[in-house]
C-alpha cells in the first residue's frame, strides 16, 4: 500500500473521506499521532489492529466529535456525573481520557470486552476538524507499531507505519509529546490508569484519587512492564555525574546541562530543567538516540513531581526488558 502525506494545512478532503469509507489513517492530536478509524465500525477499527500488529486484548480510546457523542457511548452513574462534568469542564477539549461505563453501541472490538470504554476530546484543530466532518467517533491509539515509541511527528508515524496505512496527516510537532493522561471514574472518585500531560496533583486538587485496584489483566498497555521502548537497551541512573562510561559506545538522556564525557551523543530533555518541556522533548529524544544505533543509552532519573511522574513512567518501561 502507498502512503500519502498530507499537509494538516491543505485540502483535508482525502483523510475524511478515507475515513468515512472505513480506512484506518493517521492524524495529529495535541498529544500523540494517533492512527484513527471510525469507532462504530469494526471492519475499519480492525484495520488499526493489523497496522499497528496490536494484539486484541488491549482497547482503544475513542476520540468524541462533539461532546454531545459522551451520552450516546457512555452511561455514567448518577454518582459519577458531577465529577464526570467538572473533569469535562476543566480539560476537555484536551489531553484527559476517561474510563466510564459504556453502552452497547460500542462494539466489544473497541472495549477488547470490558464493560467500559476510555473516551477524550482532543484539542488539535487538525484533528478537531476531520473528526466533526466524518460525524464519527474516532478509535485511535498511538500511530506506532505495538510496544514501539509513540510518535511524536509525522515521520516518526511513517518510520513505523509506512506501506501499511493509506494516509499520514501532517499537523506538526505535538504539543505535549507523550500520550493522554487515563483516569477511571467510580465511587465519586478517580482512578489514575496512566500519567500524562495532567499532573496527578492537578486531578486530586478537583476529587479524591482512588488507589489503584488489583488487576488481573492490563487495561492499558501503558500498564504493561514493557512499553514506549527503543530497540537499544536503556539503563536508569540516579545521576549523569562522574565520566566512568560502560564500554561501548553510548548516548545520555538527562535534564539540565550534560557534560559530554565521552558519551557517543547526549540529549537534555530541558536545559532549564522544566518538566512540561521534559515530558514534550522525551520521545523525539529516545526515538533520535535509537537511530544512532548505540549500544546503550542511561538515562537519569527526574523528580517524581507534576509532569516528571509521567516521563518516568515511560522512562522505566522503555528501561525493561
Ligand atoms: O494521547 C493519547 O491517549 C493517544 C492519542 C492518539 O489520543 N492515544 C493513545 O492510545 O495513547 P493507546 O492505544 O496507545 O493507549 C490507550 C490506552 C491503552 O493503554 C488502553 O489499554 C487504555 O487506553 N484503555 C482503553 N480502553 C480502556 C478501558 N476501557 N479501560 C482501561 N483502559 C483502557
Ligand atoms: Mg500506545
Amino acid at each position: 500500500m502507498k502512503t500519502r502525506l498530507l499537509s494538516g494545512e491543505g485540502d483535508l478532503t482525502a483523510a475524511v473521506e478515507a475515513l468515512r469509507e472505513g480506512a484506518a489513517v493517521a492524524l495529529p492530536t495535541e498529544t500523540v499521532y494517533g492512527l484513527a478509524a471510525d469507532a462504530l465500525n469494526p471492519d475499519a477499527v480492525v484495520k488499526i489492529f493489523e497496522a499497528k500488529e496490536r494484539p486484541r486484548f488491549d482497547p482503544l480510546i475513542v476520540h468524541l466529535p462533539e461532546e454531545s457523542w459522551l451520552e450516546r457511548l457512555t452511561s455514567v452513574s448518577p454518582a459519577d456525573t458531577e465529577l464526570v462534568a467538572q473533569l469535562i469542564s476543566r480539560f476537555w477539549p484536551g489531553p484527559l481520557t476517561l474510563v466510564l461505563p459504556r453502552r452497547s453501541v460500542v462494539p466489544d472490538l473497541v472495549t477488547a470486552g470490558l464493560e467500559t470504554v476510555a473516551v477524550r476530546m482532543s484539542a488539535h484543530p487538525v484533528f478537531q476538524q476531520i473528526a466533526r466532518a466524518v460525524d464519527r467517533p474516532l478509535a485511535a491509539p498511538s500511530a506506532n507499531r505495538f510496544g514501539r515509541i509513540s510518535p511524536t511527528r509525522a515521520e516518526d508515524v511513517l518510520a513505523e507505519l509506512e506501506g501499511r496505512i493509506p494516509i499520514v496527516v501532517d499537523g506538526g510537532a505535538t504539543f505535549h509529546g507523550l500520550e493522554s493522561s487515563i483516569v477511571a471514574v467510580r465511587d465519586g472518585g478517580m482512578e489514575i490508569l496512566r500519567h500524562g500531560p495532567i499532573a496527578l496533583e492537578e486531578l486530586a486538587a478537583i476529587a479524591e484519587v482512588l488507589p489503584a485496584r488489583e488487576r488481573d489483566r492490563p487495561e492499558a498497555p501503558g500498564q504493561l512492564r514493557s512499553h514506549y521502548a527503543p530497540r537499544t537497551p536503556l539503563v536508569l541512573v540516579e545521576a549523569l555525574s562522574g565520566c566512568t562510561l560502560p564500554p561501548g559506545r553510548v548516548g545520555a538522556l538527562g535534564l539540565g546541562e550534560i557534560s559530554r564525557c565521552d558519551f557517543q551523543a547526549v540529549r537534555s530533555l530541558s536545559r532549564t530543567g522544566d518538566l512540561r518541556e521534559a515530558a514534550a522533548t522525551l520521545f523525539r529524544a529516545l526515538r533520535e538516540l535509537d537511530d544512532l544505533k548505540l549500544d546503550l543509552i542511561v538515562a537519569e532519573t527526574l523528580p517524581e513531581m507534576g509532569l516528571g511522574r509521567a516521563v518516568m513512567d515511560r522512562l522505566r518501561r522503555a528501561a525493561a526488558r
